[in-house]
């Protein structure tokens, strides 16, 4: 089967199409604002450790699962454990629900990009809340720009994991890049932009200047930096082991996994430059009170950008073109990566049948699945519907985030549970039923150093298990309503059960020669 199995043309297509999973809407909206109300710089070096004693080593760890094994997840898993197996379904299913979503705020992007078009052309402007209320009680049209998106993405997975995912990401990056570029030029020269400056770095300023109210604790600026992360990095969902299972024996796994932590961390804060002072501008420069203005979420992208562009004159639109552009290319080289995860079971599943032509079939087969569930995000418009999951089950006022409306649900099982749970799960299952040894043997053909064996071991082993504990708290908390405590103790007693379950008659099972 290896053969015929797909591989990455070069070692710099293989990053830039890691780096475009990783760069995706999680660094403009989630990034810059989690940032700026968790302490500006402090929290960039909370983000940035945790990147380096958690985040490598789940990406390293994933890379050398996939490239030992070159199977996608589900079977990468069942060949490297025993007790672990069923990780790999997560890691395929978490990629669905993900999908469910993000095609949906793709079709935003495609709607954005087309209002902007047609302001461009016939100078008719439209406010951030005009647009957006629109399009959020607009099913039709939201169904049709997400089925829009997913046939974008469904035809460069079709084309290939050399032809469609590498070349798709080797020219769209370079363009995001540059289209940042302008937008940071463009933002920074609006009067008050400093402000938002000062927002995104200054320690203390969200709450000092007005922003928030209140600054969270340090407990919760550690679940919100680890999720953050873990998602900004697309880990523990199966992409990057898929997209490693594809990688050359020659390659260094250790540095290829430093890059993409840089250049995913990077281009979030690039995002932020580009967007926070811009947001803020428009919002002090309109009269409305620091407070008021919308930094995080749909409401920055769909609402308080548009507002900035609406407001920029004649040019403004040409901006707003732009903006959606970089903003739909990093939708897709994140999305093509989560279709390429849940396609790639059954490709392999053909391949070892000696089926080689199968994947245009497949990934059509995918995608009309994905569809359906994300037809009813798309329809629920944000909870703008009446079949939102709380509405369906009788409850009303004070709703819990994850029956607010569909995209939180799927948001919930996959970001909230599915990620932490796994990263916590594979890091006991390295570190403690097989023998971390499997992951440095496959790292060896990059020889790493002896300080960064014994650095990944006691990661592996301790940290990774303890903090994603933490993260997985720390999400529990934000989506479910209710006393943090309990969250905390679930986590400790799932940390704890599943430590001894992998612990227990252990390294017996390790298979991978
Ligand atoms: N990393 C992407 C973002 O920051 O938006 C989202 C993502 C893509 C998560 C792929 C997980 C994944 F497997």
């Amino acid at each position: 089967m290896e053969n015929n199995r797909s591989s990455w043309g070069s070692n710099i297509g293989f990053l830039l199409a890691a780096i475009g999973s990783a760069v995706g809407l999680g660094n403009i909206w989630g990034f810059p604002y989690k940032m700026g109300k968790s302490g500006g710089f402090t929290f960039l070096i909370v983000y940035l450790l945790l990147a380096v004693f958690v985040g490598m080593i789940i990406m390293v760890s994933e890379l050398a699962v996939g490239r030992k094994t070159k199977l996608s997840p589900i079977d990468a898993y069942q060949k490297v454990t025993k007790k672990f197996a069923w990780i790999g379904w997560l890691a395929t299913v978490a990629p669905f629900l993900i999908m469910t979503f993000y095609s949906v705020l793709g079709g935003y992007c495609l709607q954005y990009i087309a209002l902007n078009l047609t302001e461009l052309s016939f100078g008719i402007g439209a406010t951030g809340s005009e647009a957006f209320g629109a399009i959020l009680t607009n099913p039709f049209g939201a169904v049709v720009f997400t089925a829009l998106f997913m046939i974008l993405c469904m035809v460069i997975v079709q084309g290939g994991v050399d032809s469609g995912i590498e070349k798709f990401n080797k020219i769209g990056m370079p363009a995001l890049f540059v289209m940042l570029l302008i937008i940071i030029v463009r933002a920074l020269t609006l009067p008050n932009a400093v402000d938002g400056l000062k927002f995104m770095f200054v320690p203390g300023y969200a709450v000092s200047a007005g922003y928030i109210t209140e600054a969270p604790d340090l407990i919760t600026v550690l679940g919100t930096a680890g999720g953050q992360m873990f998602f900004s990095l697309s880990l523990a969902m199966g992409a990057i082991l898929t997209y490693g299972s594809y990688l050359g024996k020659e390659e260094n796994l250790v540095k290829n996994s430093a890059i993409i932590v840089f250049a995913d961390t990077l281009i979030a804060l690039l995002a932020g430059i580009a967007v926070i002072p811009a947001a803020v501008a428009n919002g002090l420069n309109n009269g409305l009170a620091r407070g008021e203005i919308a930094l995080g979420g749909p409401k920055l992208l769909f609402i308080t950008l548009q507002d900035v562009f609406a407001n920029m004159g004649k040019i403004g639109p040409l901006f707003g073109v732009i903006f959606y552009g970089l903003v739909l290319i990093a939708a897709i080289s994140s999305a093509i990566s989560l279709m390429e995860t849940i396609s790639a079971h059954w490709i392999d599943k053909d391949l070892q049948r000696g089926e080689t032509d199968t994947r245009k079939r497949i990934v059509l087969i995918v995608s009309l699945l994905i569809m359906i569930p994300a037809a009813l995000v798309a329809a629920d418009g944000l909870g703008s519907s009446k079949f939102y999951p709380a509405a369906l089950l009788g409850i009303q006022g004070g709703v819990p985030d994850f029956i607010a409306d569909w995209l939180d649900f799927m948001d919930c099982w996959s970001e909230g549970i599915a990620m932490p749970l796994g990263a916590m799960l594979m890091a006991l299952m390295i570190g403690w039923e097989m023998s971390p040894d499997l992951v440095l043997d496959e790292v060896a053909h990059g020889d790493p150093s002896e300080g960064f064996k014994k650095f990944y071991k006691f990661c592996v082993k301790f940290v990774v298990p303890i903090v994603m504990a933490f993260v997985l708290a720390g999400q529990m908390i934000g989506f479910f309503s209710g006393s943090p405590i309990i969250w905390y103790v679930i986590s400790g007693i799932l940390l704890v059960g599943f430590w001894i379950f992998a612990a227990v008659g252990n390294k017996k099972d390790a298979k991978v020669e």
